[in-house]
């Protein structure tokens, strides 16, 4: 005789009042995972050399990282870059070292291509502790010879350990520009108020949108702008006639300021910290921050402590480039 039961027997258990059966488990909500926490990249593209991207990127930074802000700086010109002498500082790393780390960039191995910036003996409590430098020794040709995996693969490793990320892009164009300017939450084509520079601007802000396909437009930053200019100086709404369309900032002449900050290695805010260009940068930081309500206060940490709040904050987006 078999010990299995037969289907009649089946029923009569099924009938049977007092049989335990066991309470149907609940199915638990599914655990939310919190999105990892991405860096805000910004990123400045001088429309043509010297209208003052890097002396913008490098104040830039330095607002976001008074406000407790991790910030990594990164001079993306591998030939002509002069982003670490602006802070006198020596190039945090050499092409080949980048290049090297194609196909097996991690967090550990990206760390060793940035320099913190400040002096030895500062308080970690002091802004230069949150602002970080990459910014390679510029080689003839350096643009053609950096590996764009390696940058890329660099930049996605550093995004997930800083809150900004502020690029100065240079101006020619290489196969990893797209994809630097579309991996951007924020993009500004930066420009001086004269007229050649402004043509440039409209012209490069047509081809970006066209060849990106950019919805809006790349926004453009009038820089060493006069407000009340005289003698042939250009007024905002000449400026804007020439682009076709207005700026999204409009940053003051003074050179002054420029002059001692980069001949001592500081940023503007630094040397004089209620300077003009101090005042408008700290403006344009206003006005991009507050596209991201929860930094637009003024010790971005205060608003957002927990790693929960940080991420709700920083809600993982969907960059406009296909990182490779
Ligand atoms: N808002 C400004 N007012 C006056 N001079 C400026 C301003 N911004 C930049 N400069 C000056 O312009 C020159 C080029 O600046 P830089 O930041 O190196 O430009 P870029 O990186 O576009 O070549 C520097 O001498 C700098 O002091
Ligand atoms: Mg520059």
């Amino acid at each position: 005789m078999t010990d299995q039961p037969t289907d009649d027997n089946i029923l009569d258990l099924l009938q049977q009042d007092d049989l335990d059966i066991p309470e149907p488990v609940i199915a638990t909500k599914p655990v939310e995972t919190t999105p990892p926490i991405e860096a805000q990249i910004w990123a400045y593209l001088g429309v043509a050399g010297g209208v003052g991207v890097t002396s913008l990127a490098v104040q830039t930074a330095w607002e976001l990282s008074k406000r407790d802000a991790r910030v990594l700086l990164v001079d993306l010109n591998f030939e002509r870059g002069d982003l670490a002498a602006y802070l006198d500082m020596p190039p945090s790393l050499k092409i080949c070292e980048l290049n090297k780390a194609e196909g097996r960039m991690d967090a550990n191995l990206a760390a060793t291509f940035i320099k913190p910036f400040g002096k030895p003996g500062q308080t970690s409590k002091s802004p230069q502790n949150q602002l970080s430098v990459f910014s390679a020794k510029g080689e003839l040709g350096g643009n053609d010879k950096v590996s764009p995996p390696a940058l890329l693969a660099f930049l996605d490793c550093m995004s997930g350990g800083f809150d900004f990320i502020v690029m100065d892009v240079p101006l020619m164009w290489r196969s990893w520009t797209q994809a630097v300017i579309g991996a951007a939450d924020k993009f500004a084509l930066v420009t001086e108020a004269r007229v050649p520079a402004l043509h440039q601007a409209r012209n490069l802000a047509e081809d970006i949108t066209a060849l990106m396909k950019l919805n809006p437009t790349p926004e453009i930053i009038l820089n060493k702008y006069e407000r009340r200019s005289l003698r042939g100086g250009l007024s905002l709404i000449d400026a804007h006639k020439v682009l076709a369309c207005e700026t999204s900032a409009q940053i003051c002449v003074d050179e002054e300021t420029l002059r001692a900050a980069i001949n001592t290695g500081t940023p503007a805010g630094v040397y004089k910290p209620n300077s003009r260009y101090t005042k408008s940068v700290h403006k344009h930081v206003q006005n991009w921050l507050g596209a991201f309500p929860v930094y637009s206060g003024q010790n971005i940490k205060q608003k957002v402590q927990s790693p929960e709040q940080r991420a709700q904050a920083i809600k993982p987006r969907k960059r406009r480039a296909a990182r490779r």
